[in-house]
């Protein structure tokens, strides 16, 4: 199958099962915004719980919950204002806008030039000085629309984190090294958006700001690379499927820094960076608020600005290599009603089950003899611990084709048998297997299963 017919398919697959919307899509859509559905945003939340308990529920990392509309400052601080720019250009022909170092793989913006990529255009003197345009949404506090009100919506959460350092240290009485994590929305007005989740104007991140001493920031540094890179494959994602790109060229808070891609069918992409962050940000907010967010060793009796190793980390991104690394079509072999059989395609998410958004559904075989109220009283048993989906709609092999493009890990069917001996089918959604399990061991069984 040619990769980008993978992407086109999950697409309209995260539509039809309800993953992912356009935004606004019944006026045309929002440029570079998307909406989660009933199962994204499971699945979304699910990612993002798998992630903050890996990242929290340890002794020495804590959580915060920041506002996303910060003190203005914060921003010239942090360099931003000054610095988080892209280089823009524009087509004198088609009147489209363009990110100046990424015309080699952006398409030419006239639907006359079918196949033609922007660079063609610029070689032959289609497009504008390449001038700076800063990514950073500008809104205003109050009911004047002046200068002296300009906020902006955070382009990362990390600023949330640094401005918190003191009172977080303070509260918890941590010591170094310690961390801080925070999952929350982010926006950056980029000039193109493209691929689906992958570069969107409004986004979320799952970051964690770690403090050390500034003599240990390679340990650490490599000590989290390799965290992060392990979270994604035991969550699912091959090894092969991940690369590790080295940073020649640093952001300006930097001293070192690796993406870590996934290898997307338009090409690898980053999922999550590891970044070195030095004591830039604590020096920069300690010189703009004249507060000191420094650390007084009680051991060495040493007084010093922290280093921070960065581990940043998309839950957009996350959401769409999880579920684009799940897709699978296979042929399989169908069981027809006259005793034949015959193949079929099957459509399936093989989701890790913990990030699947229902984990299990449940089927009376057929509309009688009491079936569906044993059905409905299995799936109340079981809603008490996980997402469960009743369906007693048409013929069970339709039914669970239906729960496998859900990326549903478990069918449970009440069929005869379960009216004499209590026991009910339960089938792999991997495997497809069936065995037969007595019905009060199914909370049991399940939870040993996604967990
Ligand atoms: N906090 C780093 C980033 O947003 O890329």
């Amino acid at each position: 199958m040619a990769k980008i017919d993978i992407t086109e398919k999950v697409v309209s697959l995260a539509k039809r099962r309800g993953f992912v919307f356009q935004s606004s899509e019944i006026y045309g859509g929002l440029n570079g915004c998307w909406d989660y559905g009933p199962l994204g945003v499971e699945m979304l939340n699910n990612i993002k719980q798998s992630w903050w308990k890996e990242m929290t529920y340890r002794e020495n990392i804590e959580g915060i919950d920041a506002a996303i509309l910060m003190h203005p400052r914060v921003w010239e601080a942090s360099g931003h204002v000054e610095n988080f720019t892209d280089p823009m250009v524009d087509c004198k022909e088609c009147k489209g806008r363009f990110r100046a170092d990424q015309l080699e793989e952006t398409d030419c913006g006239n639907k006359g030039y079918k196949g033609r990529k922007a660079i063609k255009c610029h070689q032959e003197g289609k497009f504008t000085e390449a001038r700076n345009f800063n990514l950073m949404f500008k809104t205003f506090v109050g009911p004047l629309e002046d200068s002296s009100n300009v906020v902006y919506l955070r382009p990362e959460t990390a600023q949330g984190i640094y401005v918190n350092f003191l009172n977080v240290k303070e509260a918890s009485r941590q010591k170094l090294p310690f961390g801080i994590a925070q999952i929350g929305k982010a926006f950056r007005n980029e000039i193109n958006t493209k691929n689906f989740l992958f570069r969107t104007r409004e986004f979320e991140q799952m970051e964690m700001q770690f403090f050390i001493r500034p003599d240990e920031d390679e340990k650490w540094f490599e000590y989290w690379k390799e965290q992060r890179v392990n979270w994604f494959i035991k969550n699912g994602i091959p090894k092969e499927k991940l690369n590790i790109h080295v940073h020649e060229k640093l952001a300006h808070y930097a001293k070192a820094a690796v993406d870590i891609e996934y290898e997307f069918p338009f090409g690898f992409g980053e999922i999550e960076g590891i970044h070195n962050r030095t004591d830039f940000d604590l020096k920069r907010h300690t010189e703009y608020s004249g507060k000191k967010l420094e650390y007084f060793d009680d051991q060495t009796k040493e007084r010093f600005t922290p280093f921070v190793i960065e581990t940043s980390a998309g839950a957009s991104r996350s959401f769409m290599a999880f579920l684009l690394n799940s897709y699978d079509e296979e042929e399989v072999v169908k069981e027809n009603s006259d005793g034949t059989k015959s193949t079929e395609v099957r459509t399936v998410l093989h989701l890790h089950p913990s990030f699947a958004p229902i984990k299990a559904a449940v089927f009376p075989l057929v509309n009688r003899d009491g079936m569906q109220d044993i059905a409905a009283n299995i799936t109340e048993d079981l809603r008490n611990y996980m997402r469960v989906f009743y369906d007693d709609s048409g013929a069970v092999g339709r039914r669970y084709r239906r729960q496998d493009e859900c990326g549903t890990p478990y069918c449970i069917t009440v069929d005869s048998e379960t009216l004499t001996n209590n026991t009910v089918t339960i089938r792999d959604r991997d495997t497809m297997a069936q065995e037969r399990i007595n019905k009060d061991n199914l909370v049991e069984f399940i939870l040993k299963k996604i967990k």
